[in-house]
């Protein structure tokens, strides 16, 4: 026993602790206030500034507001001087009854940080109620015989005031026989006794009258009176009397209405109708006539309704037996309640905070109180939450707890708790409490926006409509509202030469990316930019992504024929010799694209002629070529109609026309000029000239095939890996030629010069280098893809007609 006394006042000096830890200025002795009831609404208390040593600002700031158990709050505050003032009328009475110190507990709470200050009420008594007799005359017998000094026990009055306010005094109207004497209960109550003075004579005086004044302490006393009848009687009978003065009885609270609560029982040494005996309750409350009954006859006293140890601890009771002849005799019941453990313990939350921003340190989330109306064990209450919550509770002052975090929270975590707060009594059995509190976390900005994806890539075919949607980018938030809206921009580029604000433009609110104008592939292939995420929180976060774009070919460019010229006015005739054998390469239409990829593929096909058995093309590198032996029959002027068609999607063709002149030999068509030239230093000129380009033709081509052989072996590795790059797209059609890449034709021909025939004269001319026009952004050299340098350089390439030696 004496080990669980140690362990509870251990406990409670931690709580004590816990008291001075939380609540540095809250003292342990609660404030008292005092007010005298029946004041009116507003009247002024006392003051808190003084009460509590506060500034007056401080109570504003803070909140401070007055705090009664239950739904009636008596007090209130003026908010202006922070006077306590009666909100309600408090009437003592009602409120504490017989009990003489009226106090109700209540608490000043003020917030940021948690203050409570516990504080009392004293409601003080007037002298509002004068004392009352049940019975206002009473009737008393007394046999003659009675000796002086035999005392008869009166009702006495009740008044519903306490202390000097209660009944203090009783008085008898001045009389020869009986004077008055002041008895007090148990529990305090006063009751008066007549004693008889002198001996008494019914024959000269029959019946006495008197009058009983009870008097109450007040100032002025306020009094009640009531008449007393005493009747002499002759019968020489005797008075009931009971067993036992008192009776001491136990019950517990609850009990059913009809429960036996005790047998009382007097005896009357008379027989016949001076024995009968009939008892009743002498001098009782409203509230005892109200809860027990008492059986006339036998003396059992039962209960009407239940008792409640909350509302009545114990009950005193005087019960009176009365025989026949009007004799009476008079005892005392006492009822102890006995506590049972049927009231729950109750939760009131005083405060909340809620919501709760997330990664605020350890802070108070709610205060509540418990309270319960048991008493003992089964009053005394723990209180708990779940384990596997980041919250704890404290104890504070006066079975006031707070809850509050354990740390720092995330939101984005769990953003919602749903805490069940559980008050148990330590009764038997245990009763307890649930209360569900839902707490929300609320949004702080600590997440920055994060892209689906570090970097984008999206394709865009060229030649695109201005203001197309081209991809989107997307970014999530994991905050919440504000905070995780997310807006899109461009990052300006590193690279200052990139006009990108001119090529793209980003939907701020979605993320979608759009093509501001036409591109071209054939002058930018691909480009590549920073696009930023921001989110709406103050400050605002944010991320990046990069984000290429590539462009891709679309089959926009016809083959270009470069050889033969196809916009001279007079156009060059090959010349083949009669004597060539079927398969003599005439010559090679030679063309490009400038397309990328499968839509750079080029086919020939011979599409006229005027004798088409006589020529064929090959389909993949344009050769042109006899296909038979030339017969005298065959016309001199020979047109040949080829087309060359790209592989795109769908094919682009050009048509080139060549003009082919069979001949016998170089001496007698070319060489018999029709206006012979008629200076010969003309024609020593002329001829100088023919062989200075032919040595040097000769050396040219020497010089171009070493280097085309040399240029091939090196690039033969180079291209596989290109082509594989580049056209991913299935394997090389066999009947086509890749003119894309370099540039360079896949077969080095040279063509220095061709003979020209037209109004009658005949010359020869040196034909320039074909050099294609390009497009001025990639002529400029703006563009940054590396390949287009090299396919800027479209070489020149030169045939020598193998039957030169027969010019000569
Ligand atoms: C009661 O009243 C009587 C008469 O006024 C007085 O003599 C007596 O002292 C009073 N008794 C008490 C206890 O006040
Ligand atoms: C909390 O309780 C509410 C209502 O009962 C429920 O809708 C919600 O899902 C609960 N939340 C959690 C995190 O358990
Ligand atoms: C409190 O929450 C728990 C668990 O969600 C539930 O079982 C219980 O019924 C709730 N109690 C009240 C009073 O709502
Ligand atoms: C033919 O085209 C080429 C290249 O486009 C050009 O250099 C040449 O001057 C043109 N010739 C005539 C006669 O237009």
């Amino acid at each position: 026993m004496e080990t669980g006394e140690n362990t509870i006042r251990k406990q409670r000096q931690v709580l004590l602790f816990f008291v001075f830890l939380c609540m540095p200025k809250a003292g342990s002795e609660p404030r008292r206030f005092s007010v005298a009831e029946e004041m009116e609404s507003g009247s002024f208390v006392g003051n808190v500034i003084k009460a509590l040593g506060l500034e007056m600002g401080e109570l504003s700031n803070r909140g401070a507001r007055v705090v009664f158990e239950g739904v009636r709050q008596y007090l209130q505050f003026n908010r202006k001087t922070w006077d306590l003032l009666v909100k309600e009328k408090l009437d003592r009475e009602e409120l504490c009854g017989p009990t003489v110190s009226c106090v109700l507990p209540f608490q000043i709470l003020l917030e940021n940080p948690l203050q409570i200050f516990l504080a009392e009420l004293l409601v003080e008594d007037i002298n509002d109620h004068s004392p009352i007799f049940l019975d206002n005359e009473m009737l008393l017998k007394i046999p003659e015989s009675s000796l002086p000094g035999k005392i008869i026990r009166l009702d006495g009055a009740q008044d519903l005031d306490v202390g000097i306010n209660s009944l203090q005094n009783y008085t008898v109207s001045p009389n020869p026989h009986f004077q008055v004497q002041i008895r007090a209960r148990s529990e305090g109550r006063k009751y008066p006794e007549l004693v008889l003075n002198k001996a008494l004579d019914r024959e000269e005086l029959p019946e006495i009258r008197l009058t009983l004044t009870a008097l109450d302490g007040g100032s002025p006393p306020r009094s009640g009176t009531a008449q007393i009848r005493v009747l002499i009687v002759d019968v020489n009978d005797n008075a009931p009397e009971f067993g036992r003065q008192n009776y001491e009885v136990r019950i517990p609270e609850n009990s059913p209405p009809g429960s036996l609560v005790v047998e009382v029982h007097a005896a009357d040494l008379d027989t016949g109708n001076y024995g009968e005996i009939f008892y009743t309750f002498s001098d009782a409350s409203e509230d005892i006539r109200k809860t027990f009954k008492i059986d006339g006859s036998s003396g059992e006293i039962s209960l009407i309704k239940t008792v409640d140890f909350e509302a009545t601890q114990f009950y005193e009771i005087d019960i009176e037996a009365t025989d026949g002849g009007g004799l009476s005799g008079k005892c005392t019941v006492v009822i102890h309640v006995i506590d049972l453990n049927d009231n729950l313990p109750k939760l009131t939350i005083s405060s909340i905070t809620n919501p709760i921003p997330e990664n605020s340190p350890e802070t108070v989330v709610a205060v509540f109180r418990v309270s319960d109306l048991d008493s003992g064990e089964n009053g005394r209450m723990v209180c708990s939450i779940q384990d596997d919550l980041p919250f704890s509770l404290k104890p504070s002052v006066e079975n006031y707890y707070t809850l509050v975090t354990e740390g720092a929270l995330d939101r984005e975590r769990r953003a919602e708790y749903n805490i069940t707060i559980t008050v148990m009594d330590l009764g038997s059995p245990r009763l307890k409490t649930e209360h569900n509190i839902t707490i929300w976390i609320s949004d702080i900005n600590d997440n920055p926006p994060v892209f689906t994806l570090t970097a984008y890539k999206l394709y865009l075919q060229e030649n695109n409509s201005p203001a197309l949607h081209i991809g989107s980018v997307s970014a999530r938030d994991r905050d919440s509202g504000i905070n995780a809206k997310v807006t899109y921009s461009l990052l300006p580029p590193e690279n200052g030469d990139l006009p990108l604000f001119s090529y793209i433009s980003i939907n701020s609110d979605n993320g979608h990316l759009y093509a501001l104008r036409s591109l071209d592939y054939e002058t930018i292939q691909a480009f590549q930019f920073t696009v930023t995420a921001t989110d709406g929180g103050s400050p605002s976060l944010s991320s990046q992504a990069l984000v290429q774009v590539v462009v891709q070919d679309m089959n926009n460019n016809s083959p270009f024929v470069l050889y033969p010229l196809q916009n001279g006015t007079a156009p060059c005739n090959d010349l083949v010799p009669r004597t060539a054998e079927p398969g003599y390469l005439v010559t090679k239409v030679v063309a490009v694209n400038r397309d990328w990829g499968q839509n750079s593929w080029l086919s020939y096909q011979l599409l006229k002629a005027t004798d088409p058995g006589l020529f064929t093309v090959w389909a993949h590198n344009g050769e042109v070529r006899t296909a038979r032996p030339i017969s005298d029959r065959d016309a001199i002027k020979q047109r040949l109609l080829v087309l060359v068609k790209d592989n795109g999607q769908p094919p682009l063709s050009t048509a080139a026309t060549l003009n082919v002149l069979l001949v016998d030999g170089f001496s007698e068509p070319y060489m018999q000029f029709p206006d012979a030239p008629k200076e010969p230093i003309q024609t020593d000129s002329l001829t100088t000239y023919l062989v200075i380009s032919l040595a040097s033709v000769s050396f040219l081509f020497l010089v171009s095939v070493i280097m085309v052989i040399a240029i091939r072996l090196c690039k033969r590795k180079r291209d596989a890996t290109d082509a594989a790059h580049l056209n991913p797209n299935g394997p090389f059609p066999s009947h086509l030629v890749d003119v894309s890449g370099t540039g360079t034709l896949s077969q080095s021909y040279q063509y220095e010069m061709c003979l020209i025939t037209g109004s009658g004269t005949s010359e020869f001319k040196f034909l320039k280098p074909i050099i294609p026009t390009l497009p001025p952004a990639q002529a400029s050299g703006k563009d940054s893809i590396e390949d287009s340098n090299l396919r800027n350089n479209f070489s020149l390439s030169i045939q020598i007609k193998p039957y030169q030696d027969s010019f000569f």
